[in-house]
């Protein structure tokens, strides 16, 4: 679902006009819509329908408090990365016993927290990470449940940033030593083995390599249940990409079939950890452009937004979508670019829009990885966020402000 529709000539997201929304909160400022974001997550769950399974929403993609409390509403669990998303989904009321903890780093002291509140499981990456859970749980008396985050070795075919399944890559446990892996956590004390889990990157739009992965994680699987061990659930990750331009992803469908094809889910549960797929069309970036300039080359259009609050285009040259609010007016190309002082700073090049000083821009597909990674670069307090339902509107997020990216420092004594 595309939560912006043009409505008398003006880009709205639900009920709500854009410009309304820029006249009372400003800009830039990232806006969801409510009913994007349950519809995203109902056809998810809906396609696994009849099957033990459980969706833990990949934290990451957007960590804002009212999106964790909406998914953890319709019953969704977590995929979280560090302690800090722990504190999150338990501050928005999430269910700590539906927590997955991924991740190549975790710290003593996460490792700590998350067994003390209570997690579903803990993905495991490496031989001295099960080392290290196994020594806390021990001093805590308790036994961690864990999964090991096996590394498949195939090509996801996404950008080299986010592809994580190949053996070059820091993710997961090699696929050959995982057999060996699983053997040395059978003699551990203090953990508990409940599962297998594998993810091969981000924005993944075909099955094949999907497919693949998990016919490789399925064999796994069924050596080790020939060796006495029996799962209890398989995780397989997120991934599945979404329409920025004109890619054509798979369905959650196809997905579905892929996935169900793969393992009996009467005798095993599938968790899975999909980001960008319940947020990334459900959100945008509202910006209004400051100036327009001719270049020698080309024609900027130079907005309040940056790459400061969207790194993807920079980072990644990802391409997202660029719609005027006001329909209307002559084209012209522009790049579209921010005030930072960087030539990577853009948002947007080479588009075809009808623009003047002053008017509103809608960066669209901006709801996964947007704020969650936007930053303070040159010291610009990061925008606000506000959840549209309906025709009601609601700040949830406060647009950030100097004073707050200050008040951590310190000048030096006088001397
Ligand atoms: N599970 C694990 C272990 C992950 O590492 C990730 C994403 C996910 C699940 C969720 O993947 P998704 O369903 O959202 O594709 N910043 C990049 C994307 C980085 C993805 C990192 N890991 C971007 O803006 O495209």
């Amino acid at each position: 679902m595309n939560p912006a529709h043009y409505k008398d000539g003006e880009l709205h997201v639900e009920g709500v006009p854009l410009s309304r929304i820029a006249a009372e909160i400003g800009t830039p400022c990232y806006v969801y819509s409510r009913a994007a974001l349950t519809e995203a997550y109902l056809a998810f769950t809906a396609a696994f329908d009849g099957h033990p399974h459980l969706v833990c929403y990949a934290v990451k993609a957007n960590s804002n408090l009212a999106i964790l409390d909406l998914f953890s509403r319709l019953g969704s669990g977590f995929d979280i990365v560090s302690g800090g998303e722990l504190e999150r989904v338990i501050a928005a009321g999430g269910d700590p016993s539906k927590i997955v903890f991924s991740g190549v780093g975790k710290s003593e002291r996460e490792i700590r927290s998350a067994l003390e509140a209570g997690i579903l499981c803990l993905n495991v990456e490496s031989e001295s990470e099960l080392e290290r859970i196994d020594r806390i749980a021990g001093e805590l008396g308790t036994r961690a449940p864990v999964s090991l985050r096996v590394n498949p070795d195939v090509d996801a075919g996404t950008h080299p940033y986010i592809a994580t399944g190949l053996n070059q890559s820091k993710f997961g446990i090699p696929y050959a030593a995982a057999p060996g892996l699983y053997d040395k956590a059978r003699t551990l004390r203090h953990v508990r083995i409940d599962g297998i889990d594998c993810h091969i990157g981000s924005q993944l739009t075909e099955l094949e390599p999907i497919a693949e992965a998990l016919e490789k994680i399925r064999d796994l699987v069924e050596r080790l249940a020939r060796d006495g061990l029996t799962l209890k659930h398989i995780d397989v990750g997120g991934g599945i990409g979404i329409r920025y331009q004109n890619e054509a992803p798979p369905t959650i469908r196809d997905y579905a079939r892929v996935v169900l094809g793969a393992f009996d889910t009467r005798k095993y549960k599938l968790l899975f950890e999909p980001g960008r797929m319940l947020v990334g069309n459900a959100g945008l970036l509202l910006t209004r452009i400051e100036y327009l300039k001719k270049g020698a080359d080309r024609n900027f259009a130079i907005v309040d937004a940056a790459m400061n609050d969207l790194i993807r285009p920079a980072l990644y040259e990802a391409w997202h979508d660029i719609q005027p609010v006001r329909e209307g007016g002559r084209p012209d190309t522009y790049d579209i670019v921010g005030p930072v002082c960087e030539t990577g700073d853009f948002l947007a090049r080479g588009r075809r829009l009808a623009a003047n000083e002053g008017d509103l821009l809608a960066i669209m597909s901006a709801g996964a990885y947007g704020m969650s990674m936007a930053s303070n670069y040159n010291t610009r307090p990061r925008a606000a966020e506000v959840m549209v339902d309906d025709d009601q509107l609601y700040v949830v997020r406060e647009r950030e402000q100097v004073h707050d990216l200050i008040v951590r420092e310190h000048r030096l004594p006088a001397r």
